[in-house]
């Protein structure tokens, strides 16, 4: 997830001949623009202007204060034609080198992106072989490389049909921009599966990933369709499909105040970053089967027989992540027949664990740089563990030390209580399991595709159950004043309600606990009195229907006893209905993958209740993003 804006203004010939004043400068307009897109990433930034025929650019690796520090100290010309690009990495760490943009073409071409091209190692292969050359080690230069040679061998000197050629090739999810040196007043931009917004100005036109790219200009604004090139002059704007075939976008005026639009428009990060959670798996499922239809990994840099030999796996995490860890462990063991033990960072080291070459240590993070899981990591190396990081943010201290690293795309994280995090590093830890799983024969080949297929409909299914969140917030509303919630899960169902007690504690500072729904009548029922809200996690009724039929027993149990029951169950189980006070239904979907349905319920409950308690949900209180110490 990136920021990208693009920008053309009037050329001074044009504003006299109008007798308008002339437009901005290129380079404000893309600094300003950049600065309220950071939130969309902050590895590194950079920006290509046209001026006197060549292309000036300028990329640093860091926060955008590293750019406006370069560009003070080696200025770009006054422009009227230019795009910017806030990076959040994929492909390739955060480096000056990887930054964008990517200047090609003996320094014709400059191109941003934003997105995954799944395909980009078969073209870069092919583009190798016609003597093209390559600087970084990401798939944005390859898309870059790919629209210069298609703008040469189409040799009409158009960029929009070469654009529209090249998309044809790209797979995967993309938002690019371009700028030639042979069409100084345009911008060329295309998207698929990846933002892109037009802002139409007087005189001048706007690009921006979304409205919060150009909100200080205009609000008059037409969002892009699905596989749609568009390319802005000054006073015009071009939309076609990937066929050259004209094509329309949706107009629509911003109603969004600026801080509102780095939101989404939505109240808050947190409630933007739930809503964001089916893009957040998909991205993270992106790119990781070969045309054969294998899982591959390719980051996955541990010699294949070290982990064919693995014994042991330890998850180590914290917080949220070491949910996110609990709920692996069911897949994994299940999947792999590897025994696999999840663990507290923080615990893990002082216990004296024993872990040595066979023993593969997964370091769950999505900062990377949470220092509990660092010294848990630098641990189990020196026993001689090898170490994989499932992680959100590139290049950053974990992943760097870890033997190799997994990355989630869910896009950067803003608000200190995780939410598409926590689903992109279960979908990434299932990832991790099916990859072991094949690599080591546990599962056959369609088993394995199989899990897959049910894997690829889960950000449709989860967006089911965010479209459904009026009922959830309804009740959140009705419960603000609640002195203490419980929530009760088996099996994947356990840590998820460890989950939604997490979320309440992190954002509504309301007691709240998770138990493991048989253990119930070993202690907490004591805790069951008239009126206790009680939120329950049920398994599937499909095939493990034991499991099923005990957590239905526990419904009964507690609300004999006073309790509100609150039910998250699937679609079609009736057997809840009569103990429930309230059900929310999730989609069907494999017992092991319902994690990733039912914890945006509790999600949205939490984020909903804070917010009618009047809490700042984003910022909560004694609470850090990224801890980085002991
Ligand atoms: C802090 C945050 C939690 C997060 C945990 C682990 O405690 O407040 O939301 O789950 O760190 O962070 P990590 O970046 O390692 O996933």
């Amino acid at each position: 997830m990136c920021g990208i804006v693009g920008y053309v203004g009037p050329s001074s010939q044009l504003a006299d001949e109008r007798g308008t004043a002339a437009g901005h400068d290129a380079l404000d307009v893309l600094v300003e623009g950049l600065r309220r897109l950071e939130y969309r990433g902050y590895d590194s930034a950079g920006v290509a202007v046209i001026s006197d025929g060549t292309v000036g650019f300028r990329k640093k690796a860091g926060k955008l204060l590293n750019l406006e520090q370069e560009l003070g100290e080696h200025p770009l010309p006054r422009s009227t034609t230019g795009i910017g690009h806030t990076r959040w990495a994929t492909h390739g760490g955060p480096s000056d080198l990887n930054a964008h943009p990517h200047v090609v073409d003996g320094g014709r071409l400059a191109v941003i992106h934003n997105g995954i091209i799944e395909n980009f190692a078969e073209i870069k292969r092919e583009l190798v072989e016609k003597g093209h050359e390559f600087l970084s080690e990401t798939d944005t230069e390859v898309a870059a490389v790919l629209l210069a040679d298609t703008y040469n061998d189409l040799g009409d000197q158009d960029l929009t049909a070469a654009m529209q050629v090249a998309c044809r090739r790209l797979e995967g999810a993309f938002t690019l921009l371009a700028v030639h040196v042979d069409h100084p007043g345009r911008v060329v931009a295309a998207r698929r599966n990846s933002p892109l917004v037009l802002g139409l100005g007087e005189g001048e036109n706007f690009l921006g990933s979304d409205v919060s790219g150009f909100i200080d200009y205009t609000r008059s604004a037409v969002e892009l369709g699905q596989d749609q090139v568009v390319s802005i002059t000054a006073d015009a704007y071009e939309i076609t499909d990937f066929h050259g075939n004209p094509a329309e976008g949706k107009p629509f005026e911003v109603l969004w105040d600026a801080a509102a639009a780095e939101k989404g428009g939505f109240p808050s990060f947190m409630e933007k970053e739930i809503n964001e959670q089916p893009m957040a798996v998909e991205q993270t499922l992106m790119g990781r089967t070969d045309p054969d239809g294998n899982l591959v990994l390719d980051e996955l840099k541990i010699d294949e027989s070290v982990l064919r030999s693995v014994d042991k796996i330890v998850v180590v995490a914290c917080g949220t992540a070491a949910y996110a860890g609990q709920v692996a462990r069911y897949a994994i063991e299940h999947w792999c027949r590897i025994p696999t033990e999840v663990e507290l960072a923080h615990e893990f080291r002082y216990r004296d664990p024993i872990v040595n070459e066979r023993t593969l240590v997964v370091a769950l993070s999505q900062s990377g740089e949470t220092m509990d899981t660092l010294m848990a990591v630098r641990h189990a190396q020196e026993q001689g563990a090898k170490v994989v990081a499932i992680c959100n943010t590139n290049g950053s201290t974990i992943p760097r030390e870890a033997d190799a690293a997994l990355y989630t795309h869910a896009g950067p994280e803003i608000a200190v209580a995780s939410t598409k995090a926590f689903l992109a590093q279960i979908t990434a830890a299932y990832l991790l399991g099916l990859y072991l799983a094949q690599l080591r024969g546990n599962k056959y080949k369609d088993e394995i595709a199989g899990i897959l297929a049910e894997l690829e409909t889960m950000p449709a299914k989860i967006q089911q159950v965010i479209d459904a969140q009026g009922a959830v917030k309804d009740l959140a509303q009705s419960m603000k004043d609640a002195a203490s919630v419980l929530f009760l899960g088996r099996h994947v169902g356990f840590p998820v309600a460890l989950e939604g007690a997490l979320k309440l504690k992190e954002i509504a500072y309301i007691h709240a606990e998770g138990f493991a729904a048989g253990e119930l009548k070993h202690g907490p029922i004591a805790l069951i009195e008239e009126g206790q809200p009680v939120f329950v996690i049920v398994p599937s009724p499909r095939g493990r229907d034991s499991l099923h039929a005990k957590v239905v027993s526990n419904i009964q149990e507690i609300r004999a006893r006073g309790a509100v029951t609150i039910v998250i169950a699937e679609e079609g189980d009736e057997s809840v209905a009569d103990y429930a006070n309230h059900v929310f239904r999730v989609p069907q979907s494999p017992t092991l993958l319902q994690p990733l349905l039912t914890t945006v319920p509790l999600q949205i409950f939490a984020c909903e209740l804070a917010t009618a308690k009047g809490y700042d949900v984003d910022q909560p209180r004694n609470l850090a993003k990224s801890v980085t110490v002991e």
